[in-house]
């Protein structure tokens, strides 16, 4: 069964294929036709839904979620609370705050992408007290606008969401919150397209039984092939009742991040110990698609030109590999092994990523070139992690995606270790190395040859901004500890 709140209404899917998606269902099942269809990409934020569930054990209540309903499968929903644009409004007349305001400041022209602005300024409302124009932007990030032009749509964003927080979901907060406690604790989640394992013992036997089976995670990524493709996918294996792939843990050597758990919550722990990894965690993707999509996912697809795999290459990067009777640890940059192929065996699965973490005089940078700053992927993505004593250079680490058929690294940089970081020299050598070493492709991101450009202009970049003594500003890992022994 799957089980969540149509607002407040509770509804159990007995029966529905497996790639069914959350716009698909409102739309054609249930005649919702607010939520729009645009691009059923994840690009346009049209169909933007708010997914409410319960905030887990450090806070109480409800963590409020915008979503790309495009692009989500009905197994998402479970145990959740669906909220949509149908539902904001109360009773016949009374607008919801985010909507008086739209009107207000005459956010709407054609009305199209409405519904979507207001839902993911919805969830908005519901997660801080006061918000900055960046949290706006930040948060609209998955959200475009054809015809009225972004102004006065932040400025409906800024006055609504700097109002005191009442509307109908807060005063039924308990009540949801009660009903979907009542939910979590039920174990017969899934039906027979959707299997939620919530062991790895039970996981393998979901894998061995169902071998053409998908594994879904976020499915920001497996629901294209649905709905850009045309494929179907007769059986889903989801990790979304897999807590232990959930978890995030610290010691004094390493950070170890669950392969299920979300890009947007877990940017917050590891932004603490590699704070200057701050632009291409934020410019990942957009916040509804950073809500949904998992770190495990974005390896475990094994793209050229996902993101977070040069960044973990570079901080050199373990994952730990489950097949239910036992476990493996491979070095990420060990674990792609050909276009989209990787060490995976069959019935194996991604279980979490152990990230050790830099010492004081460790300089990490990452830059992503993409033709829009944010919801895009990127043309060429260059990690560097330099260490150094007294200028000399005594370790570098690096990764790179956009510029092979799998996200790598330059061995050829160590040749750097002992010469002086300050000399332009060293520069010149690591950048004829990077031109050298990579044959990238013609595609519709980029050039091979704009792409062999970027390498080398981006090592000039990381130099001009690291080799100086008063560029060095370390990642103080003791100090950092001290904030993290929550995790
Ligand atoms: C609009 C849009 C913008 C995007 N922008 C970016 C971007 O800026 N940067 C970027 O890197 N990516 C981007 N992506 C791609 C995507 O969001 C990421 O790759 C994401 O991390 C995938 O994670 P997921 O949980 O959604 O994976 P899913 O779609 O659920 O799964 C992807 C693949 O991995 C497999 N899988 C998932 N979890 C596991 C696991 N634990 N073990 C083994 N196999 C597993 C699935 O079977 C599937 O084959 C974008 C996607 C969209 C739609
Ligand atoms: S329809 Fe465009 S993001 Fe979903
Ligand atoms: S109001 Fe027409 S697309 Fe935004």
């Amino acid at each position: 069964m799957i089980r969540f709140l149509l607002n407040e209404k509770l509804v159990t899917i007995k029966d529905a294929p497996a790639d069914l998606t959350v716009l698909n269902y409102l739309r054609e099942r249930l005649k919702m036709t607010g939520t729009k269809e645009g691009c059923a990409s994840g690009d346009c934020g049209a169909c933007t839904v708010v997914l409410a569930e319960l905030s887990g054990l450090e806070a109480s209540g409800l963590h409020y979620r915008a979503i790309n309903s495009c692009v989500t499968f009905l197994s998402a929903l479970h145990g959740k609370q669906l909220i949509t644009i149908e539902h904001l409004a109360s009773g016949k007349n009374q607008l919801h705050p985010v909507q008086q305001a739209m009107i207000d400041h005459h956010g709407s022209q054609c009305g199209f992408c409405t519904p979507g602005f207001v839902m993911s300024t919805f969830a908005l409302y519901h997660s801080a007290d006061s918000v900055s124009r960046d949290d706006v932007v930040h948060s609209l990030s998955g959200n475009l606008c054809r015809c009225t032009g972004y102004r006065p749509i932040i400025d409906a964003a800024l006055d609504s969401c700097n109002q005191e927080a009442k509307d109908q979901f807060i005063t039924n907060e308990k009540h949801t919150v009660e009903q979907l406690s009542k939910l979590a604790g039920q174990t017969d989640a899934g039906t027979q397209g959707i299997l939620m394992p919530t062991t790895s013992k039970e996981m393998a036997e979901a894998l061995s039984q169902h071998p053409d089976s998908r594994l879904v995670a976020g499915s920001t990524d497996l629901a294209l092939e649905v709905t850009q493709q045309l494929s179907s996918i007769n059986t889903l294996i989801s990790v979304a009742a897999m807590t232990e792939m959930k978890k995030v843990s610290v010691n004094e050597h390493e950070l170890s991040i669950g392969a299920a758990c979300p890009i947007n919550d877990i940017s917050a722990i590891f932004l603490q110990y590699f704070p200057s990894l701050s632009e291409i965690v934020e410019r990942f993707a957009s916040l509804p698609i950073r809500n949904q999509a998992t770190l495990g996912g974005n390896i475990a697809n094994a793209s050229p030109i996902g993101d977070m795999p040069p960044v973990l290459i570079a901080l050199q990067a373990k994952v730990i590999l489950d097949k239910g009777d036992n476990q493996r640890t491979v070095p990420l940059s060990d674990f792609f092994t050909g276009y989209k192929q990787t060490v995976l065996e069959q019935g194996e699965w991604v279980h979490s990523i152990v990230i050790p973490l830099s010492s004081a005089n460790t300089q990490i940078r990452a830059y992503k070139i993409s033709k829009r700053n944010e919801d895009d992927i990127s043309a060429v993505c260059a990690v560097f992690s330099l260490t150094t004593e007294n200028n000399k250079v005594t370790a570098i680490h690096s990764g790179f995606g956009g510029v092979a058929a799998t996200p790598t690294r330059c061995d050829q940089l160590r040749d750097l270790v002992g010469r002086n970081w300050a000399d332009a020299d060293t520069m010149a050598l690591g950048q004829q190395a990077l031109i050298d070493v990579f044959t990238p492709i013609d595609d519709v991101r980029a050039s091979a040859e704009y792409r062999k450009n970027m390498l080398g202009n981006l090592w000039h970049r990381f130099w001009l901004e690291t080799h100086t003594q008063e560029s060095m500003i370390p990642v103080r890992v003791d100090s950092v500890l001290e904030g993290a022994a929550h995790a």
